[in-house]
């Protein structure tokens, strides 16, 4: 008898491994299976933000497969195919390069998978579903609103001198960090308020392939070494992010007289550990708060509600055209940081403990 039963529990549970494994989607629990693409482990961001959605959709009851590409796309597009073979029940991809997905996309899409596009958007592909991020184009209207006021631009005199670094071109957000803050801060360049002595304006001038600090630095030195070494004070760097204002940073430490001129005004995007304890020791001067928990519950909430047929939660219908369309999105609003908030925001908040921020 004992033997009988053993045999068709084995039956079973073979069946179920077949069911669950043998077709297009699903994984060998019977769990529904959430694949998760992440660009890098270089940035902490995405070092939470993987962690977030792994632990988040673990908890919904979603088994997960969550990968890092190390930056390399031709990584990141065998990644997600395997995510397909694997029978992934829905793609959430954070792309290294938006554009550069398509095949794997495709694939996604013949076989049926709904891909969520997370922080950042997936071009010219009519695969995605959704898209999942901050407000953009507000992280940078803040960054130019915060120069704006402190400088106040509105009624000092001036003139300021500027520099401006922004982000990946190959990353659809970089242009609405960028263009959000110029678009606060173009008045006074053209009004001679605020002079940009390097004379690079332009996004393609000041983008920052791959969001790397090596070479946000080493740009910024040439700028420096071409335009500041004489003793001209630099009264502000407009950096899109933090791993590129720590460039900047790095590249003023050392080259500019900033024991002599002081630190300018420095702008960042965030709340990188780092940048957070270069704020406190009077570095940078702002950061951008955008609680990945925030970001990972919505995105966990919008993967239930596809997998079970509901109305999918989004607040914003037409900001993100990806090039075959606007992408349904949510939008989740960015938060100004600095020296007087990072405490109720990062330590009360349970984000990061004092130990992380020494
Ligand atoms: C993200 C930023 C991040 C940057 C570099 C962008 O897509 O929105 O938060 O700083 O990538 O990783």
């Amino acid at each position: 008898m004992k033997k009988i039963i053993s045999v068709l529990l084995s039956v079973a549970l073979v069946a179920t491994l077949l069911v669950g494994c043998g077709g297009s989607t699903g994984s060998a629990s019977g769990a529904k299976k959430v694949g998760v693409s992440m660009p890098t482990k270089d940035l902490q961001r995405w070092n939470q933000d993987g962690a977030n959605m792994e632990a988040e959709l673990k908890a919904a009851g979603y088994e997960v497969d969550l990968q890092y590409a190390s930056n390399d796309v031709q990584t990141q597009v065998s990644q997600v195919e395997n995510m397909i073979n694997s029978g992934c029940n829905v793609l959430v991809i954070a792309a290294i390069e938006g554009s550069s997905l398509g095949e794997a996309l495709d694939m996604a899409k013949a076989a049926g998978i709904p891909v969520i596009a997370y922080d950042r958007l997936l071009m010219n592909s009519d695969a995605v579903s959704y898209y999942a991020t901050f407000d953009n184009y507000m992280v940078g209207t803040k960054q130019g609103e915060y120069i704006e006021q402190t400088l106040d631009l509105a009624n000092a005199a001036g003139p300021f001198n500027m520099e401006i670094t922004a982000g990946d071109p190959g990353d659809n957000n970089a242009g609405f960090f960028y263009q959000g803050a110029i678009d606060v801060l173009q008045k006074y360049i053209d009004e001679g308020k605020l002079i940009v002595v390097s004379g690079q304006t332009k996004f393609e001038e000041v983008a920052t392939p791959a969001w790397a600090t090596e070479t946000a630095q080493s740009r910024a030195e040439n700028i420096i070494a071409n335009n500041y070494v004489d003793g001209t004070k630099l009264d502000v760097w407009l950096c899109s992010n933090d791993s590129t204002s720590m460039g900047v940073q790095n590249a003023l430490e050392a080259n500019y007289d900033v024991a002599g001129l002081g630190w300018p005004v420095i702008t960042g995007q965030d709340c990188d550990k780092a940048n957070v304890k270069n704020m406190l020791a009077g570095k940078q001067s702002m950061s951008i708060f955008k609680d990945t928990r925030t970001l990972a519950s919505q995105v966990v909430k919008m993967t239930g509600q596809i997998l079970s047929g509901e109305t999918v939660d989004v607040n914003d219908t037409e900001t993100y055209d990806n090039g075959t369309g606007v992408i349904p999105s949510y939008l989740c609003e960015p938060v100004f940081a600095d020296v007087n908030n990072y405490k109720e925001l990062l330590l009360d908040s349970g984000y990061y403990t004092e130990a992380d921020l020494q």
